[in-house]
């Protein structure tokens, strides 16, 4: 038995339950690892809550790092003792999990668990939103909600690296700081100030080529305000709640805009993809490009102070549970 978190019935934080779970041999094609850290994404606050329905019970998690302890039949790609990253929808949070052998990677010597926990999903994130959902270029000028956050930090990294210039919202004067420390030229406070009249005014009435828009429900639909006519909105997650069902002839009215809601299973769901995306985003981190700041470490345990803090706007950058 090993230790898990696990959901029972859809709720708030307190529906996060520590308990003991068998697991199983590893199965033609999986991988038995032992992990030395699990990921903590927003999207695990959806599942948890319902938004994104599960059949219950299940262990919540989307994302880990650490070593295979046994391989199933027909695994050629891996062996014992290897160190892998993985992202898949359910069974993150446990000491010890099964998963298909084509969903995990091998990770390079100079990247820690815990990094890798820390990033796996975020950083593959990042290496589509910026390479593949709109390409950025040296020059464009782009916005960025919740820059603070896990993804906001790595956008900011890898985008200023590109040469774009970069200008990002955020809930706090701490959070501007580390949004301006992690590549951002300017930062929005967007709870005290009109975000629309910001760029504006940073752009000089030039505004941005793309919105990427992981907040949803309280920036839509100013965010297309911000855009260039023919940019484009990048609706990426919805940390405030989903945006309403809208007019599609609005895009006309903003600019004949582009928009599009992306999400990396998608984007990431063929294994040569995977693999591409996964070094892209370990090539950006072993040079030094892109660091991942793992600010908030928790016990597994203490998952459920985890999503407070997370749905709490406290955290900034990736927070990880340590089994
Ligand atoms: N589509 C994809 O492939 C994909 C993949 C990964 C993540 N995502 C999405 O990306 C977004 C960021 O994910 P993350 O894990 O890196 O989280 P995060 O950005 O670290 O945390 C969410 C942040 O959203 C901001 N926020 C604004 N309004 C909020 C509210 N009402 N409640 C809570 N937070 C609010 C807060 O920052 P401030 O205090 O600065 O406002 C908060 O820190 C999420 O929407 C997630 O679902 C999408």
């Amino acid at each position: 038995m090993v230790a898990a978190i696990r959901v029972h019935k859809y709720g708030g934080p307190d529906v996060l339950t520590y308990e003991d779970v068998e697991v199983p041999a590893p199965g033609p094609g999986q991988i038995r690892i032992k992990q030395g850290a699990c990921g903590i994404n927003f999207i695990d606050t959806y599942i948890r809550s319902g938004a994104y329905p599960n059949p219950l019970p299940f262990t919540l998690g989307n994302e880990g790092a650490g070593t295979v302890t046994a391989v199933g039949e027909g695994v050629k790609d891996f062996k014992t003792g290897d160190r892998v990253g993985y992202v898949v929808t359910l069974g993150g949070y446990s000491a010890e999990r099964v998963l298909p052998a084509e969903r995990a990677v091998k990770l390079p010597d100079a990247i820690s668990d815990e990094q890798a926990a820390g990033m796996m999903l975020k950083g593959m994130t990042v290496e589509y939103l910026l390479q593949r959902t709109f390409k950025v270029e040296k020059g464009h000028t782009i916005l960025v909600h919740a820059a603070a956050g896990g993804i906001g930090l790595l956008i900011g990294q890898w985008a200023s690296k590109i040469g774009a210039n970069l200008i990002g919202t955020v809930g706090s004067k701490e959070k501007a700081e580390l949004a301006k420390a992690n590549g951002y030229h300017h930062t929005i406070l967007y709870q005290d100030e009109d975000f629309v009249a910001r760029v504006k005014d940073i752009t000089k009435g030039a505004l941005c080529e793309v919105v990427y828009d992981g907040v949803g429900k309280t920036t839509f639909p100013a965010s297309l305000d911000c855009i260039k006519p023919l940019g484009t909105f990048v609706s990426f997650g919805s940390s405030s709640g989903q945006i309403d069902a809208f007019n599609i002839n609005i895009l006309q009215a903003k600019g004949s805009l582009f928009a599009t809601r992306p999400t990396l299973n998608t984007y990431n769901a063929k294994r040569d993809a995977l693999v591409k995306s996964a070094g892209d985003l370990f090539k950006m981190v072993t040079s030094g490009a892109v660091k991942i700041p793992v600010n908030q470490k928790y016990a597994l345990k203490d998952a459920q102070q985890a999503h407070r803090d997370l749905e709490g706007r406290k955290t900034t950058g990736s927070s990880v549970l340590i089994p």
